[in-house]
């Protein structure tokens, strides 16, 4: 199948790039390279020996992206571009909903037009708020989300899940992920963060390279196995693995199916932060700090649908994830 990747050279984009060609399928990326680079293309054609046909748009300039649809007949659309950083969206909810919004409903436009009938959307685990208790699973709908990026999380299904009752034809998969990490076992592509990173293992990566002097943990005192967050941390690959699953589902299949990919399992900061310092034989300094407004004490995955609907069971444990993370810091310190 020819294939939209829209934020193809990003993180999770990447990674669902070289998965794809691996199963033979003709990726065409759109991205405006506001969070990642173009030698990211060179990554992937070194993984897979195909180099994407790459387009530098960004998806809010309507005219340049619809000469995409009319140069190229795709069969599926993967929308991963958008702004994630949930503390920044906060700051600037605007840019947040223009982007994710504004963009995204060029993608739905131009692929009612054009007939292109298979979406896969990049949702998140932070749709469930803090409403529901754990496992979270797709039949809770929503929670109320805490911050503008989650809003537009929320907003894009609602959207996706409006179109497709007015045009039957449509068949979308809207994937939930809980929290991706770890990184390709080539080292050449992984998640290179903007500034401070947001997210724990970016920052526990961060201060083993001795950019930052300590993580702080947020919150010691949860109700959990050691008292601080747990979450269901998803290797990146095997998400990548679950978006080809999705999109051929999509292509075999109509209407609009909410599914969340982790692993079902639960990581506290410690075992996680732990599970890095054996990987990198290192010791990693911490500090306990007040709770992270927002936070939430445990989130993991009902994983069942995915299971049922995409044959889709995550294969790669914490271990595994702490492993590929470290050897893609590795060689990116050396090219640093
Ligand atoms: P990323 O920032 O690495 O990738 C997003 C890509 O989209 C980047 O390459 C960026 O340059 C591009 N982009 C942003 N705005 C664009 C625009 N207007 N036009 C064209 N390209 C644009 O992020 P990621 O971690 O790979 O996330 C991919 C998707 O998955 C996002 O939609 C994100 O919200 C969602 N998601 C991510 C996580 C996570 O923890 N990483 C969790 C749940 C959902
Ligand atoms: C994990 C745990 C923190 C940083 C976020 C978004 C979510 C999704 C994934 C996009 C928590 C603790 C963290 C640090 C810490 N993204 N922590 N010190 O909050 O589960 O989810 O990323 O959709 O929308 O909200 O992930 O990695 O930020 O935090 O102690 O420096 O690590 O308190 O328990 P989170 P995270």
């Amino acid at each position: 199948m020819k294939i939209l990747v829209t934020g193809g050279t990003g993180y999770i984009g990447s990674h669902t790039c070289v998965e794809l060609i691996n199963s033979k399928h003709e990726v065409v990326i759109v991205d405006n390279l506001y969070n990642s680079s173009e030698s990211v293309l060179d990554s992937i054609e070194t993984i897979t020996n195909v180099r994407p046909k790459f387009y530098k748009i960004d998806i809010l300039d309507y005219e340049e992206l619809e000469k995409v649809f009319k140069d190229n007949k795709f069969d599926a659309v993967i929308h991963f571009a958008g702004l994630k950083a949930v503390g920044e969206s906060v700051e600037k909810p605007i840019e947040y909903y223009e982007n994710n919004i504004s963009g995204s409903l060029n993608i739905y436009k131009l692929m009612k037009k054009y007939n292109v009938n298979n979406l896969v959307f990049s949702s998140s685990a932070t749709v469930y708020g803090d409403d529901f208790e754990v496992p979270f699973k797709e039949e809770y709908g929503f929670g109320t989300t805490t911050n503008p990026y989650g809003t537009t999380k929320k907003m894009n299904e609602m959207i996706i899940s409006d179109i497709c009752v007015s045009n039957k034809d449509l068949s979308a998969v809207l994937l939930r992920y809980f929290n991706p990490i770890g990184a390709h076992e080539s080292g050449l592509i992984g998640e290179i963060p903007n500034g401070i990173p947001n997210n724990l293992l970016p920052y526990i990566m961060q201060v083993e390279s001795g950019i930052r002097d300590h993580l702080n943990v947020f919150g010691d005192d949860y109700d959990t196995v050691d008292g601080t967050g747990v979450r269901d941390y998803i290797h990146v690959v095997d998400l990548a693995r679950a978006h080809v699953k999705a999109i051929e589902y999509a292509c075999s299949h109509k209407g609009c199916e909410v599914i969340n990919i982790g692993t079902g399992k639960g990581y506290s900061v410690f075992e996680l932060l732990h599970a890095y310092e054996k990987a990198s034989g290192h010791k990693i300094p911490y500090e306990v700090v007040d709770r992270r407004k927002g936070d939430i004490a445990t989130c993991f995955a009902d994983t069942r649908k995915a299971k049922e609907l995409l044959d889709f069971e995550a294969e790669y444990d914490i271990d595994r994830m702490c492993i590929d993370a470290y050897r893609f810091m590795s060689k990116l310190n050396k090219k640093i």
